[in-house]
C-alpha cells in the first residue's frame, strides 16, 4: 500500500507539521476600533487546530494606520494591546500541536479612504481596477503614485507588524504578495506602469517585494517561518491574468527562490486549472523552477482533490471547506463524501454569528 502522503509529517525549517493540511488565511472583518478580532473569531482558529489542521494562518493583518487597510473591521498587530490579544491564541494553537502563522498585507489600490484612519490610497501607479468596489458600489479611487518616502514608510509597517507577530509568539510570518493587493500591484504590469527602478522589467517590478522580504527577515528569527503568498489573479478584475506568460511568472518565482523565505504559497481559483495556455497547473509551473516547500490552495474540498493537489505541492490549504466544516480534516481522512462550496456560502465569515 502507498504511504498516506496527506497524513504524513512534513518538515519545514525547524517545524514538523503533523500532516499536510492547513487553514488558509481568511479575513473576517470582525474587529472594532481597537483592531482586535472578536473573541469567537480568534477561538475559531484554535478550534481548527484542535480539529487536526497542522498549520493555521491568520486573517490578513493590516500593516499600518495610514493606507494599508482594505476592508472594514480588519486587525492589526502594532500595539501592545493587539499583541497581548493574540498571544494566548497563538499559544493555544501551538498547544493543539499546530503551527501558527500571521499573514500581513497592505491592500494597495484596493483601499478606499474611509476605512483608513489617514484616508490615503496608494499604489505603484495611479491606476484603478476596472470593476467597482463591491462593498461601496463605487469606482475604486485613483491611488496616489507612491513616492520613495511612501515606499520606505510602507516597508516599515511590514517590519513593525512582523515584530508584533514575533512578540506575540507566532511560529511564522507570511507576506501577502497575492490577490491584487500592494505587493502584487508592484509585481504585475496590469497595475505597475512606473518608469523608475520599481517598474518596467520583471527585476524592477520585483524590487519592492525584495525590499519588503529583506527588511522583514531581519526581524524574523532564522528559526521562525517566513512564507510568501502569490497568485496570478486579483480579487478585483478576477479574470485578468496578472502575469502575461508562464515565463514571466516563472521569472518571478526564480527571484523569490533566491530570497530568505521558507515556503511559497500559491493561491489559485482552482488547483487543477491549467494556466497561461499551457497543459500545466500553477503548482506544476511553480515547482518546475523552485525546490522551496510549496503550498497550494483553491477548490480543494475532499479526499480525492486533496490527494491530487498534493501531487505537485507539499502542503494543501483550505479556506471555504475548513471555514464551513469544523470536522473537515477528519472528514477528509475518513474519505467522506464532501461537496464543493460556492463563494456566497463563505459570506457567513463576515456575520456576527459565531462559527462552529
Ligand atoms: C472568507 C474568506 C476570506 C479570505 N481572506 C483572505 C485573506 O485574508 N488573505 C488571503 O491571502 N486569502 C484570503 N482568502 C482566500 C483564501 O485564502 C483562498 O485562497 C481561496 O478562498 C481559495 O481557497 P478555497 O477554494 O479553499 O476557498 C479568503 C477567502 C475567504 C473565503
Amino acid at each position: 500500500m502507498q504511504p498516506d502522503k496527506l497524513f504524513s509529517p512534513f518538515t519545514i525549517n525547524q517545524f514538523t507539521l503533523k500532516n499536510r493540511i492547513g487553514v488558509a488565511p481568511m479575513t473576517r472583518m470582525s474587529s472594532k476600533a481597537d483592531s482586535v478580532p472578536r473573541a469567537d473569531v480568534l477561538e475559531f482558529l484554535i478550534r481548527r487546530a484542535r480539529k487536526g489542521a497542522a498549520i493555521v494562518y491568520t486573517e490578513a493583518i493590516v500593516t499600518d494606520y495610514e493606507s494599508a487597510q482594505g476592508y472594514p473591521g480588519q486587525a492589526r498587530l502594532l500595539t501592545q494591546r493587539q499583541i497581548d490579544a493574540w498571544r494566548p491564541v497563538v499559544s493555544a494553537i501551538q498547544k493543539e500541536g499546530a503551527v501558527a502563522v500571521m499573514q500581513m498585507f497592505h491592500c494597495g489600490r484596493m483601499a478606499w479612504p474611509e476605512v483608513n484612519p489617514a484616508g490615503r490610497v496608494i499604489a505603484p501607479s495611479p491606476i484603478t481596477p476596472e470593476q467597482d468596489n463591491p462593498l461601496t458600489g463605487q469606482a475604486y479611487p485613483v491611488p496616489d503614485e507612491m513616492s520613495r518616502f511612501d515606499i520606505e514608510h510602507v516597508i516599515e509597517g511590514f517590519v513593525e507588524t512582523a515584530r508584533g507577530a514575533v512578540e506575540a509568539g507566532f511560529d511564522g510570518i507570511e507576506i501577502h504578495g497575492a490577490h491584487g493587493y500592494l505587493i502584487c500591484n508592484f509585481l504585475s504590469s496590469y497595475s505597475n506602469q512606473r518608469t523608475d527602478g520599481y517598474g518596467g522589467s520583471v527585476e524592477n517590478r520585483f524590487r519592492f517585494a525584495h525590499e519588503v522580504i529583506q527588511a522583514v527577515r531581519k526581524v524574523v528569527p532564522e528559526d521562525r517561518l517566513l512564507t510568501f503568498r502569490i497568485s496570478n489573479w486579483g480579487v478585483a478584475d478576477p479574470h485578468v491574468s496578472l502575469f502575461e506568460t508562464r515565463d514571466e511568472y516563472q521569472h518571478i518565482i526564480k527571484l523569490l527562490d533566491r530570497e530568505p523565505i521558507d515556503a511559497i504559497s500559491v493561491s489559485t481559483h482552482g488547483y487543477s486549472d491549467k494556466a497561461f495556455g499551457t497543459r500545466q497547473n500553477m503548482a506544476q509551473i511553480t515547482r518546475a523552477v523552485t525546490q522551496l516547500p510549496l503550498m497550494i490552495c483553491g477548490k480543494i474540498y475532499d479526499r480525492a482533490s486533496a490527494d491530487e493537489a498534493l501531487e505537485d505541492a507539499n502542503i494543501i490549504l483550505s479556506a471555504k471547506s475548513i471555514l464551513l466544516n469544523p470536522d473537515w480534516v477528519e472528514d477528509v481522512k475518513a474519505g467522506k463524501e464532501l461537496r464543493l462550496h460556492a463563494s456566497a456560502e463563505a459570506n457567513v465569515a463576515y456575520t456576527d454569528e459565531p462559527l462552529l
